[in-house]
């Protein structure tokens, strides 16, 4: 089944909204395969974000994901990927739809509470710097054989 990268930013576990994202993702019916709270090292987040090391955010974007400690999850399901992408919402939170994460619960792009990889490719990318294969937990929910056709 297709995985995604998802972190919860700093942002959102100091304002106390861990348990309203992880609870959008087990609703939607995605299944969290590995989860870890931490701060993110300069250096995982630098490779993390290395697409936009020219941009002029870069160094406040950096500074934003490893100021706390943020919750890195695996979450698997069909079409993962895109669904993760909806679910967050616009980058910046002002296109950002009611309903989605980020069109219910920020503000500010710089302060999007969410991340969630944006291709398959980066996905792979993304969980091979923040998880050991052994991390990653292969296990079936019972709510698969309603979930899925
Ligand atoms: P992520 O899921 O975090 O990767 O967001 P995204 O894929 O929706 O957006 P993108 O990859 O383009 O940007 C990565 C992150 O950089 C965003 O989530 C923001 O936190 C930050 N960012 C992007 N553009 C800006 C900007 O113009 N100003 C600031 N301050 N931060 C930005
Ligand atoms: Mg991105």
């Amino acid at each position: 089944m297709e995985q995604t990268y998802i972190m919860i930013k700093p942002d959102a576990v100091q304002r106390g909204l861990m348990g309203e994202i992880i609870s959008r993702v087990e609703k939607r019916g995605l299944k969290i395969a590995a989860m870890r709270l931490g701060v993110m090292s300069e250096e995982s987040a630098k490779e993390h974000y290395k697409e936009h090391a020219e941009r002029p955010f870069f160094a406040s974007l950096i500074e934003y994901v490893t100021s706390g400690p943020s919750v890195s999850m695996v979450v698997e399901g069909k079409n993962s990927i895109a669904i993760m992408r909806a679910v967050n919402g616009a980058t910046n939170p002002v296109d950002a739809l009611p309903g989605t994460i980020r069109g219910d619960l920020a503000i500010e792009t710089g302060r999007n509470v969410v991340h969630a990889s944006d291709s398959t490719e980066s996905a792979q990318r993304e969980i091979a710097i923040h998880f050991k294969d052994s991390d990653i937990v292969n296990y079936s929910k019972i709510d698969e054989v309603c979930l899925y056709e």
